[in-house]
């Protein structure tokens, strides 16, 4: 019995002590992508993936990071009770078979990803892997699979408080979580062993708090319930709609930006190199918000370190989508270094209209490795406008530096910074019009044409990482500069309604450094 606690108490701490990521090397930055589901549902097939992936590389958004090709929901027809009850790829949607199509993924340098579920069935009621881990993970293996979504559909009541969500079975002797029965970690385990590295996304929505737990054995998990294309829309099926709502019992659906900024907001400590809270895909480009609210999803969800999984559909990418999708100066914040999130420091509500208590604006800031090649870091700073009206806002240094010294006794305040508008140089949408004429021109899908041959001046990540960039200080990833503000000053911005502007601010050498 006493050693039974004992165990008991082992686990627990060990489920709950953070942790280090999970040790599988992948995702030291935020990974990037696409994925099929916000756009497609699942109406899914291999020319669809491929035909998207060819874009990818046409584009150019390969170069600048998007990897991963990602296979959502509704892929199987079952389950093959001759072979192991392997997972059987749907020979009408795939009739090449699933290896087919990552090998075709990986002629063009990127990576496949794959969905399932951690239940019986997954959530559009296709087989799901609960009972069949280690065979599945074996067949994702087999077919050449870098990257595993996985989600909660169907985990017959196995949730609802962080052990029961970690864990396969409720357990009744303690000892077996050591010997890792667990749900998620179950599959976390079935993956390690296939000896193929496997990119671990969780997609279960938030519950159970995984922001405590995830990091030990996977490199990113979903926050909330499913985004949607929508920047404020209240919707009872995506409850805890407000600046309050951390702790919300129902992840459900149908989830704005706006709610999913809040609940971003208590959490973002927690991401850290290897392991980071995901926001949910991309809705940019899906058509249903405003270009401003797309800039400020795209901004926010960059300095937060979710992963940027693109979900629009590529064929049909209008020219501001694609300018929008390359800005290399946001995904250089996204994929910093450093590994750290921005926290949200105010929330104001104001006289707006917008529903569920009026809008609000927000400042959102967070620490960047130096690229000054000083001893002071970068800063990322997001101004965020929830009026239906252009807002004049303003960021003064002692809110962005609140957290090196409350009420502007922070040092950096100090200082003098250079302010550099990280959206000046977004790519015209002539210049975006035109890698998307010369692509269709050249046949991407027979001849590969790559249009970053026309894209002089991209970021070519794929070439120099953003790391490496950042420390060269390339232009393209280091914004205009707009201003300069000086010690216990304040950044001014005129941001479009529901849009944001976002900044990097540099230090400036203090008078005292010169006259040494
Ligand atoms: C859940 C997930 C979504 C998507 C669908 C597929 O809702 O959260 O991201 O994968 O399932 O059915």
């Amino acid at each position: 019995m006493v050693l039974r606690k004992s165990l008991f108490f082992a686990a627990v701490a060990s489920l709950y002590s953070g942790g280090r990521a999970v040790d599988n090397g992948l995702a030291v930055t935020p990974q990037m992508g696409w994925d099929n589901w916000n756009s497609f549902g699942c109406a899914v097939s291999e020319t669809l993936l491929l035909n998207t992936a060819q874009l990818i590389v046409d584009y150019g958004l390969k170069d600048l990071g998007y990897h991963y090709v990602i296979l959502d929901d509704c892929w199987s027809a079952g389950r093959d009770a001759s072979n192991n009850n392997s997972l059987i790829a749907d020979p009408t949607k795939f009739p090449n078979g699933m290896k087919a199509v990552a090998d075709a993924v990986h002629a063009l340098g990127l990576g496949f990803g794959m969905y399932s579920s951690a239940g019986k069935y997954t959530c559009g009621g296709y087989a799901g892997s609960q009972g069949f881990e280690t065979v599945d993970a074996n067949t994702f293996a087999s077919w050449g699979v870098d990257y595993l979504k996985y989600d909660n559909c169907y985990n017959q009541g196995q949730a609802g408080n962080q052990l029961i969500s970690y864990t396969r079975q409720v357990v009744s002797d303690y000892s077996m979580m050591q010997a890792n029965h667990a749900r998620y970690a179950t599959m976390a385990n079935a993956l390690n062993e296939t000896g193929r590295p496997i990119l671990y996304s969780l997609c279960n929505w938030g519950e159970d708090y995984p922001w405590n737990w995830g990091s030990t054995i996977a490199n990113s998990w979903r926050i909330t319930g499913d985004v949607y294309d929508s920047w404020d829309e209240p919707d009872a099926r995506c409850p805890c709609d407000g600046p309050d709502a951390w702790n919300c019992g129902l992840p459900g659906f149908h989830c704005s930006v706006t709610n999913i900024m809040n609940k971003a907001s208590f959490v973002v400590s927690k991401a850290q190199p290897g392991a980071w809270n995901d926001l949910d895909m991309l809705e940019v480009g899906n058509g249903a918000m405003s270009d401003a609210e797309y800039v400020a999803h795209f901004s926010l969800w960059a300095a937060v370190k979710s992963p940027l999984i693109l979900g629009n559909d590529i064929r049909v990418i209008t020219p501001a989508d694609l300018a929008l999708l390359s800005n290399p100066a946001v995904i250089a914040v996204n994929q910093d270094p450093s590994g750290s999130s921005a926290a949200r420091k105010w929330l104001y509500a104001t006289n707006g209209t917008d529903a569920y208590g009026g809008a609000s604006i927000q400042l959102w800031s967070g620490n960047l490795k130096s690229t000054t090649g000083g001893d002071q870091n970068d800063v990322v700073v997001v101004l965020i406008n929830g009026n239906n009206d252009t807002t004049v806002m303003n960021a003064t240094l002692a809110d962005i530096f609140v957290d090196n010294g409350p009420a502007g006794t922070a040092a950096q305040v100090k200082m003098s910074w250079e302010v550099r508008d990280l959206w000046a140089n977004r790519m015209s949408d002539a210049e975006a019009q035109a890698i998307i004429t010369a692509s269709s021109a050249a046949g991407n899908a027979t001849t590969g044409y790559n249009a970053t041959r026309v894209g002089a001046g991209r970021y070519n990540a794929t070439k120099t990482s953003y790391a490496e960039g950042l420390a060269n200080n390339d232009p393209l990833l280091l914004g205009k500069v707009s201003t300069t503000v000086q010690p216990s000053g304040t950044i001014i911005a005129t941001v479009d309604p529901h849009g944001a502007a976002m900044f990097r601010l540099r230090a400036l050498p203090t008078g005292k450094k010169d006259e040494l």
